[in-house]
C-alpha cells in the first residue's frame, strides 16, 4: 500500500534505515515523506544524503510527521519521549518498536488518549525479510492499522498480535535469527570436517535455511 502521510523516524540506527529503505524501495512512500532524526548530526546528514529524505532534530520529526516511528534503544525511550512530549499533539500516529516497553508506559509520557501501535520486527528487517507483530492500542483504529502494516510490510511479513503476546515473539522471531546462525554455522562447521571449504560450506547451509523455510512457507 501507499502512504500520503509524512512519516517521522526518531532514532535511525539499523531498524530506523531498513524500515526507511523498505519503504522507498517499495514505493510505499517517497523521501519527501520521511523525516529522520538521531544522536549525531552526521548520522542525520548520511542519510539526507544516501536516500534524499528529511532531516531534523527530535521535535521537528514530532511535529512535522504525522506518524512518529519511535526506533531509538528501549532504555533511552522515556528520555526521549519527555523530550518530544510537547511537540507530540494528540492526532498524531505513535508507533514504537522498542522491544519491551509497553504500550500504556507510551501513552503515559504523552497526552492521552493517544493512538500508539507497538511493533516487534527483526533483524532480517535490513534485507526485506523480516517477520514483525504489530499490537494496537486502545485508542488506535483500523486506519492506523493500515498503515502500520504499511511500514511493516515494505520489508517483510507482517501479522496482528495482542500486545500480551510481544514479548513471546521477541524470543521466537525477535531472537531467533540469533540461534539460526548457530545452527548455519554449526552445518557449516560440520561441512569444513568432511573436507568442503568454509566458503562453499557456508554458501550451502545457508541456502539450505533459507530454501527449507520458503518451502515450509509456500
Ligand atoms: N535489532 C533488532 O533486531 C530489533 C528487533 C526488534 C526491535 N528492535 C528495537 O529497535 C530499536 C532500535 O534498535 P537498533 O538495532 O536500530 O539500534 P541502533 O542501531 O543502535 O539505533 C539506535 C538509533 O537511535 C539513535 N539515538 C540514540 N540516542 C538518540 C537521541 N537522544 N535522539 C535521537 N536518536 C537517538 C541513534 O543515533 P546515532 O546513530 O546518531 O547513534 C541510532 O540512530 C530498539 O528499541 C530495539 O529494541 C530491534
Amino acid at each position: 500500500m501507499v502512504t500520503d502521510k509524512t512519516l517521522g523516524f526518531i532514532g535511525a540506527g539499523n531498524m530506523g534505515e531498513a524500515l526507511l529503505k523498505g519503504l522507498l524501495n517499495t514505493k510505499a512512500a517517497r523521501p519527501e515523506q520521511i523525516l529522520v532524526s538521531a544522536r549525531r548530526p552526521e548520522r542525520v546528514q548520511e542519510l539526507v544524503r544516501a536516500y534524499g529524505v528529511r532531516g531534523g532534530e527530535n521535535g521537528d520529526v514530532a511535529r512535522d510527521a504525522d506518524v512518529v516511528v519511535l526506533c531509538v534503544k528501549p532504555q533511552i525511550l522515556d528520555q526521549i519521549l519527555r523530550g518530544i512530549s510537547a511537540d507530540v499533539s494528540r492526532e498524531k500516529l505513535i508507533v514504537s518498536i522498542a522491544a519491551g516497553v509497553p504500550i500504556a508506559a507510551i501513552e503515559r509520557r504523552l497526552h492521552p488518549p493517544m493512538r500508539i501501535v507497538r511493533a516487534m520486527p527483526n533483524t532480517p528487517a535490513t534485507v526485506g525479510a523480516a517477520a514483525t507483530a504489530l499490537a494496537l492500542g486502545e485508542h488506535a483504529t483500523e486506519a492506523d492499522l493500515a498503515t502500520a502494516r504499511t511500514i511493516f510490510d515494505s520489508v517483510g511479513l507482517t501479522v496482528l498480535l495482542e500486545e500480551s503476546q510481544l514479548d513471546a515473539v521477541t524470543g521466537l522471531s525477535g531472537s531467533g535469527p540469533a540461534y539460526l546462525f548457530l545452527i548455519i554455522e554449526a552445518l557449516a562447521d560440520a561441512g569444513v570436517k568432511v573436507g568442503l571449504s568454509r566458503r562453499a560450506s557456508m554458501q550451502l547451509a545457508a541456502q539450505t535455511v533459507l530454501g527449507s523455510a520458503k518451502l515450509l512457507i509456500e
